[in-house]
């Protein structure tokens, strides 16, 4: 088991490359004491964030790079998504449920990200971009497992 490991990727902020940011995320929480059922939920929580970052932060300008870091620290994992892109006007409102700038949208990413991860913070400036970081712990049971214990 990994305890601690550090993933810097970029990527183009085209719509298929969230699957490549969910791969990575993915690869990086098994190597530590993530349930596979726990796994999926950083895939999940990570998809939600590329997605916004592409969707509402760059709106689809595949020359822009959104950033994903993926750190093991202390079998804690930390999930980094930033965009340089337009940025949120009021955060705490955007976090809200069923709240979206696009009436085609649910709303509900934020809410997921706060469903499968332990804490999520979010930074944002109008015209400077957002920075999503959330954090994971393994279940105190699965650590205990890992361990052989
Ligand atoms: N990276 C970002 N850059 C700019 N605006 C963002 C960003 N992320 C979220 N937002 C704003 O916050 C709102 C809420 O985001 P959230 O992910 O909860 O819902 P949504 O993306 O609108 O809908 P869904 O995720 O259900 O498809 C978005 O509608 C958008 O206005
Ligand atoms: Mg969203």
């Amino acid at each position: 088991m990994v305890t601690h490991n550090r993933v810097i990727v970029e990527l183009a902020a085209i719509p298929e490359n969230v699957g490549v940011a969910r791969l990575m995320a993915a690869m990086v929480a098994a190597q530590g004491a993530f349930t596979v059922a726990e796994v999926d939920e950083v895939k999940l929580a990570v998809s939600e964030a590329v997605t916004n970052a592409i969707v509402h932060g760059y709106r689809g300008d595949a020359r822009r790079m959104v950033r994903m870091e993926a750190t093991l620290d202390d079998g804690t994992l930390e999930i980094v998504v930033a965009d340089e892109g337009r940025g949120i006007e009021d955060v705490e409102l955007a976090r809200q449920a069923a709240v979206t700038s696009d009436p085609e949208r649910m709303g509900l990413g934020f809410s997921f990200m706060e469903a499968h991860m332990d804490e999520v913070h979010v930074e944002s400036a109008v015209g400077r971009g957002t920075r999503v970081t959330m954090l994971k712990r393994p279940s105190a049971r699965d650590v205990a497992a890992a361990r052989g214990s």
